[in-house]
């Protein structure tokens, strides 16, 4: 193992990020952070990640410190292209094929350690597999590039919060904890990566996202293995981020809603709930706090809304937040995969 150990310069505790807009500027910044074991927020085309060395120990502790996050839950490292990931992961002919069909893109590829994996076992859990993706957006292209290493980064929210898409929802869960923001607006996937395990014989979902389950197939030839449902097998989490309550507003989350109650916001596609408001009551409840997903009932469209509008919505005052049905074909598998987990009963208090 090439990991490093050495104590990071930086410490951004107390002190607020600086934001800085995408460009070569930025890039270089983020460099300079990062090799000092700093966190950069940099914009990906699913989220915004909370990036750091993932070659250093401490750098990639202070991921887990400024998240909140439990530290057995492993991260995904970003690469610049295939040919970097494969000094980090072994690749076999499943995962190959997957990569040259969606990298760069919103397909994250669990795979065995290499020897030469410059990955630190904390950045893995302590596993003998990691999680790797190639970003599809220039500006983390940029920032890869100018770092030349690989990069942890989860999501940029507090632990168990929804994942931000714009800078500003980067800014603020975390701006007191972290050394710098990279703002190149919002996020056009605006879900998480699709995660596929290509561990042995059967390539394996463990988190549906960005790329819809029937394309994975498609490139593969051949259906995925049998679910992994919710990120858990009997013998335990198999993808532990996936815990039942993540993603979630303060707000309750109330599924498949027909209708809305004074006291609830209104999470709206393709206009279902507006229908069903413009009856009897509550017009004013509805009207004030309502946004639709994707008025058109466009799936892609609605993905990319998802985290920002819970947050919209997510107002003092709001007991709950009423959910139109989405349906679940295409990127609907993953919308309803993080509606699911926030509407899940909290772990916390
Ligand atoms: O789109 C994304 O994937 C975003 C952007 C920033 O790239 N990242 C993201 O990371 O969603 P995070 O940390 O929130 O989710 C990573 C998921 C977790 O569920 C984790 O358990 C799983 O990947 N994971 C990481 N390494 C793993 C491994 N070796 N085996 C199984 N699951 C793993
Ligand atoms: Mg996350």
């Amino acid at each position: 193992m090439t990991a490093r150990h050495q104590p990071p310069e930086h410490d951004a505790s107390g002190v607020s990020a600086s934001i800085l807009p995408a460009g070569p500027h930025a890039a270089a910044q983020a460099a300079r952070v990062l090799r000092a074991g700093g966190l950069v927020a940099l914009p990906t085309e699913t989220v915004y990640g909370l990036g750091a060395d993932a070659a250093c120990d401490l750098a990639v502790a202070r991921i887990y410190e400024a998240k909140g996050r439990p530290s057995f839950n492993p991260l995904i490292a970003h690469v610049a292209d295939l040919a970097a990931a494969q000094v980090h992961g072994v690749f076999n002919a499943d995962a190959l094929a997957l990569a040259r069909a969606f990298w760069p893109g919103p397909l994250t590829l669990v795979v065995p350690a290499a020897p030469g994996c410059a990955v630190s076992l904390l950045a893995r859990a302590g596993l003998d597999t990691l999680a790797l993706r190639v970003p599809d957006h220039p500006a983390a292209q940029e920032i890869l590039r100018a770092f030349g290493g690989p990069v942890a980064a989860p999501s940029a929210n507090r632990s168990g919060r929804v994942s931000p898409t714009q800078a500003a929802h980067v800014a603020a869960d975390l701006a007191d904890r972290i050394d710098l923001i990279v703002d190149a607006g919002a996020c056009e996937v605006g879900v998480e990566s699709t995660i596929v395990a290509c561990l042995g014989a059967a390539a394996r979902m463990l988190r549906p996202g960005g790329i819809a389950r029937a394309d994975i197939e498609r490139a593969l030839g051949r259906p995925l293995a049998a679910d992994v449902v919710a990120g858990h097998q009997e013998s335990g989490p198999l993808a532990p981020g996936m815990l039942a309550s993540h993603y979630a507003p303060r707000a309750r989350v109330r599924l498949d809603a027909r209708s809305v109650a004074p006291d609830e916001a209104a999470l709206d596609f393709a206009g279902a709930l507006a229908q069903g408001e413009q009856g009897a009551q509550g017009e004013h409840a509805a009207q004030s706090l309502r946004l639709d997903l994707s008025p058109a009932g466009d799936l892609r469209e609605a993905a990319a809304h998802l985290f920002d509008f819970l947050r919209r919505l997510d107002q003092p005052g709001v007991r709950a937040i009423a959910v139109a049905p989405i349906p679940r074909a295409g990127l609907g598998e993953a919308i309803n995969d993080r509606l699911a987990r926030a509407a899940a009963p909290r772990l916390e208090a």
